[in-house]
């Protein structure tokens, strides 16, 4: 693919520059703005005559000022590298069967366990390739990517190799790669629990890390999951083998996952329907930002997480689409915005930079995407939308005129 090089006019520029932010205005807007890019960085913003005054050589490329442009979305939690479907899970669910049972009972993650392990890893890179896609279509521009459905060594490096194949494609979004350690109890390991998790730690993590295949390490810590005393020791492990530590915490239960997330200094914590008070101090003290998984708690019917409390103790706000095949079945972060916005709170503002700069910065890339700024990269999209209030409404139609990955197009068109 190759990287465009020009001056995009926007009426609306969304720059979700911390810069150029007021109280009034939090999320940096440029009016009648315009950003040049070139060799895939964005190497100028600011009002369209400052702009192009500064970079007369770059031609326009598009005649027209674009209504709506902002920063390529950053979608912070997925599980984008499964195969199958648990449609008949799902219709069983609605009928009033019961998540937690359903996976007691050999169904939910161990189900999408039996469909990964039976793909190749050709199968899996390929369906996930075709999801990446869908998801630039929607403006995403970046898509943590975790492994986590294969419950053993082989089947979940074929995850993460397959998550490796998308990551050398420059035409889909940037992937950053999970190797979510603990995720279920496999079939097999059943009868003995501290021997699964022993091997995790001692064998299987550090195979993975030696090859290079993950950036973060996660782990499911909930009352129906893992322990914080499992979960301890593989998060210890990956910090020391130089990873980043993301944990799924109270979605069911608060286990003291959010502590341990603060203690280990990890990136994220995600899902948090159900945590404390002192779960929320230790977040807030340890810098640790929060990934709200809005259509999780929706498919579950559950109530929200104290958003209030998080904002009032100053933790950081990400929002994910969680793309799963059981508790969140749609690729859409789109959707995941509306939905927190709605159910949970948040002011579009909030939830836009959400999806954006504090996306980025929980992925470690707060200094190349999820921001309009001179130097990072030309992740930038242009939507067919007049205002930024519009991307939370309507729902679930694809709005984006086009994506841009370091400057290259990966989704729509640029006329
Ligand atoms: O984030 N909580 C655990 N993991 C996923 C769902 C897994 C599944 O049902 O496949 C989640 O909700
Ligand atoms: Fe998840």
């Amino acid at each position: 693919m190759n990287a465009r090089t020009g001056i995009v006019l926007s009426r609306r520029l969304v720059t979700c520059d911390a810069a150029r932010a007021t109280k009034a205005d939090p999320l940096g807007v440029v009016e009648d703005g315009a950003i040049a890019i070139e060799d895939g960085r964005i190497v100028a913003v600011g009002p369209a005559a400052e702009v192009r005054a500064k970079r007369p050589d770059l031609s326009l490329l598009s005649p027209e000022p674009l209504p709506l442009v902002t920063p390529g979305l950053v979608d912070a939690h997925t599980h984008a590298p499964w195969v199958g479907s648990r449609d008949g899970e799902y219709a069983m669910r609605m009928a009033g069967a019961d998540y937690e049972a359903i996976a007691a009972a050999g169904g939910g993650i161990v189900a999408s366990m039996r469909a990964v392990r039976e793909a190749s890893r050709a199968e899996i890179a390929s369906t996930l390739a075709a999801r990446l896609g869908r998801m630039a279509s929607l403006g995403v521009t970046t898509v943590e990517a975790k492994s986590g459905y294969g419950l053993d060594e082989a089947s979940e490096r074929k995850q993460l190799e397959a998550v490796r194949d998308a990551a050398a494609r420059s035409d889909l979004p940037r992937a950053v790669p999970t190797f979510l350690a603990l995720h279920a109890l496999p079939p097999e390991a059943r009868a003995d629990r501290a021997a699964y998790v022993a091997r995790v730690e001692r064998e299987v993590l550090p195979a993975i890390a030696a090859d290079g295949l993950a950036r973060y390490v996660d782990a499911y810590v909930d009352r129906s999951a893992f322990s914080t005393d499992e979960a301890r020791p593989v998060l210890s492990r990956a910090r020391a083998l130089g990873l980043g530590v993301r944990l799924h915490v109270g979605q069911f239960a608060d286990v003291g996952g959010a502590e341990l997330a603060a203690e280990l200094g990890a990136s994220s914590v995600d899902h948090l329907e159900n945590v404390g008070s002192q779960g929320i101090a230790a977040l807030a003290r340890a810098g640790v930002r929060a990934v709200l998984l809005p259509v999780a708690s929706f498919t579950l019917r559950q109530a929200p997480p104290p958003v209030e409390a998080l904002r009032a103790a100053g933790v950081g706000l990400v929002v994910a689409s969680d793309a799963n095949p059981g508790t969140a079945p749609t690729e859409s972060l789109p959707l995941a915005l509306a939905l927190a916005v709605r159910l949970y709170g948040l002011t579009v503002p909030e939830a836009i930079l959400g999806a954006t700069r504090e996306a980025a910065a929980s992925l470690g890339l707060g200094e190349q995407a999820g921001i309009l700024r001179e130097g990072f990269s030309a992740d930038v999209v242009a939507w067919e939308l007049s205002h930024e209030n519009a991307l939370v409404q309507p729902w679930g139609v694809s709005r984006a005129l086009f994506a841009l990955r370091d400057g290259a197009l990966i989704a729509g068109r640029v006329d």
